[in-house]
């Protein structure tokens, strides 16, 4: 019997206790011996819940426990989860995780005490929620260097563009109706303003950079809120979806990590992840490239990786198999992001020449958009590979009046 414990039991922890129940059969014919949920750790009681009889808010009937030797942490956040995974594993409990945030912040630290103790820090659903996407990109994938990822990671995100997108509606309801799903996180403003997706692409870059570890703080972002229906009508009349990509890229001209939304066309794979599906490609140097879809988002599909972890600690629990080891770098792993090259979609007032244009954005390719709607100036910049985020920026401040500019893919 392996024994384990769930920390938090909403959404997501709840999901896991119910995966475990439903494939109670499979997965201890799996694992070879019964895997059970021995105690579940929550500040409040859940008296209707068929768990109820194993919910404790004592957090010593799990930490004091030594039948308890994998701990799941669906808490959320890095206050309490970074204190409780930090006795966990110092306790030599191994601990699986869907918490983003704790490990794209505390990873480095993390897994050290997990080494030190002869225990792991797992974390397959801490990105793309059902997706396989940490293993085969830290296994599967490891002959190769990972050239670029460029991924739509947050389901809350690509549910309100998908929503906005196809059935015109606004920008509050359609983050209610994500919320009302279970998608978003407890504070939305971390889908929205591309948080998640930021500690995600940084948790991703980290593994594609060998265990560098990637601040996701320091990662250019923007979110969506800014993006209007009318957006969505240039997006329409370009053949492309408006799309909140976290990108990684390592090519000659540097590594570079990023959260923006872009217009992605709609002959490209990515365009078609919609609703709370993430989908995320990665182009190695000898695979090419390969595409992860799924369920990003939500209670049994996160379950399934967080469960699928539990199976794999359970199994190797003695061989150190799955220590991943992330490290602080002395030197920069990303390179300066006034540095990377960018295309873009400008719309301005249609009162702006085409002298004022080419005036702030010198020597740099400059073509009508197929479309302008009523009163505006579109125009696509930098298509032609000759204008940095540095050149961009310095050219917009030749403007107080831009309607929006979207980055094109
Ligand atoms: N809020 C996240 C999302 C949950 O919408 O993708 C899964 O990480």
């Amino acid at each position: 019997m392996k024994n384990i414990a769930i920390l938090g039991f909403g959404v997501v922890g709840c999901g896991v206790a119910e995966v475990i129940a439903m494939n109670k059969d499979r997965i201890a014919k799996r694992v070879g011996e019964e895997v059970r949920v021995k105690k579940i750790l929550d500040i409040h009681e859940f008296p209707d819940s068929p768990f109820a009889d194993l919910i404790t808010t004592n957090k010593d009937e799990v930490f004091g426990d030594s039948e308890i030797s994998i701990v799941v942490e669906t808490i959320g956040g890095a206050r309490i989860a970074y204190e409780y995974t930090k006795q966990a594993l110092s306790s030599g409990k191994t601990v699986v995780t869907s918490n983003k945030e704790l490990v794209s912040t505390h990873g480095v630290e993390l897994m050290q005490i997990a080494k030190a103790n002869n225990c792991s820090y797992i974390f397959e659903a801490s990105v793309g929620g059902g997706i396989p996407i940490i293993r085969p990109l830290h296994r599967c994938l490891a002959a190769n260097k990972v050239e670029r990822i460029a991924g739509i990671v947050n389901g809350t995100t690509n549910y309100i563009l998908t929503q906005m997108a196809e059935c015109g509606s606004d920008f509050e309801k359609a983050l209610k109706e994500a919320q009302s799903k279970g998608y978003a996180e407890a504070n939305p403003s971390a889908d929205v303003d591309g948080i998640d997706a930021q500690r995600k692409i940084a948790i991703l870059s980290t593994i594609a950079l060998d265990g560098a570890y990637v601040d996701p703080t320091k990662l250019f972002t923007v979110g969506i809120t800014n993006i209007t229906t009318k957006d969505m009508e240039y997006a329409k009349e370009m053949n492309a979806s408006i799309k909140l990509l976290a990108v990684f890229e390592n090519k000659e001209d540097g590594a570079f990590a990023y959260v923006a939304p872009h217009l992605v066309s709609k002959s490209h794979p990515l365009a078609c992840a919609n609703d709370v599906f993430n989908a995320i490609m990665v182009t190695g140097n000898a695979l090419g490239d390969a595409m992860f879809y799924g369920q990003g988002a939500g209670k049994l599909a996160t379950a399934s990786a967080v469960v699928g972890d539990v199976m794999d600690a359970a199994l190797h629990q003695d061989k150190d198999a799955h220590i991943t080891e992330w490290f602080v770098s002395d030197k920069p792993v990303l390179s300066p992001i006034e540095n990377h090259v960018v295309s873009v979609l400008l719309r301005l007032p249609d009162s702006v020449s085409d002298e004022a244009i080419s005036e702030a954005f010198p020597e740099i390719s400059c073509q009508p958009c197929v479309y302008e709607a009523e009163g505006e100036k579109a125009v696509i910049l930098g298509k032609d590979g000759d204008m940095t985020e540095a050149q961009l920026a310095i050219g917009l401040e030749n403007f107080d009046n831009v309607i929006s500019m979207i980055r094109i893919f």
